[in-house]
């Protein structure tokens, strides 16, 4: 089985990217299951029904999300409706969506949950070990799928080497940068940070100015996406269909020419 997974698609510009690469990227790797991480796909923050629509009908199978998993509030009436989105599991508010969900690909169990890292981040409601104990002690699966959603490195690392013989993949999202950390052990893979889906030129995939005035001069500013030229990050993981034991782990990284 091998599994695309592009992280958080920040604005119009990751939506494009998305749209333009990813029928490619699966022919290309010869995908079996697609997960993206959207919980900047509304021009920065959170996503719509509209834009989970759009995802669905380019070929994503599940959709996780994060921090800005509700920035916009149409989301909270939709979310039991939209039934391949998954929120962070342990993240305030609990009361809308699902942590995880299970899907059988290949002939395989596949469990996809959303968790949020507990160091450096809001509205967390239990640590992301409580509350993983608690999903893998009434549920199972034959390969287990984690997007973790957090900003530090070391904590992410901590919840692989904790989980690995238990669950397959963790993939880091929430810091939109690509780290080279990706790695193999015991059959299970890791990588702290698979990168975002937005523009080149930008910070984090907001605008440059904006970011500037307001951590330098304490502005008040929008974050408004950057413009330009785009790239794409992800990763591809390749399991074996028998031993359900990762074989491989890939960095993808497209970029457009900038002009
Ligand atoms: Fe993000
Ligand atoms: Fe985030």
């Amino acid at each position: 089985m091998k599994i695309l997974f592009v992280g958080d698609i920040v604005g119009e510009v990751g939506r494009n990217m998305l749209a333009k690469h990813l029928n490619e990227l699966q022919a290309k790797h010869q995908i079996d299951l697609t997960i993206v991480n959207g919980e900047n796909a509304a021009h920065g923050k959170g996503i719509t029904p509209k834009i989970y629509q759009s995802f669905k009908e380019l070929g994503v199978d599940i959709i996780t999300l994060g921090n800005h998993a509700f920035s916009k509030n149409i989301i909270k009436e939709h979310i039991d409706e939209l039934h391949d989105m998954v929120r962070p599991y342990n993240m305030e508010p609990l009361e809308y969506g699902k942590g995880f969900i299970i899907r059988e690909i290949k002939g395989s169990k596949v469990m996809v949950i959303n968790i949020c890292g507990a160091a450096f981040m809001d509205n967390v409601s239990v640590s992301p070990f409580v509350a993983t104990d608690e999903i893998l002690s009434n549920n199972a699966a034959d390969i287990i799928f984690v997007d973790f959603h957090g900003e530090a490195t070391a904590e992410k690392r901590c919840y692989f080497e904790y989980y690995k013989d238990r669950i397959r993949c963790v993939v880091g999202t929430h810091t939109h940068v690509q780290t080279a950390d990706e790695m193999i052990s015991q059959g299970s893979c890791f990588i702290s940070d698979v990168g975002m889906c937005g523009a080149i030129s930008s910070i984090l995939g907001r605008d440059i100015d904006e970011v500037i005035a307001r951590t330098i001069h304490q502005h008040k500013t929008y974050f408004t996406p950057a413009k330009g030229a785009g790239m794409l990050c992800g990763v591809v993981i390749d399991i074996d269909d028998d031993t359900k034991m990762v074989q491989k782990i890939e960095r993808i990284q497209l970029k457009e020419a900038e002009s």
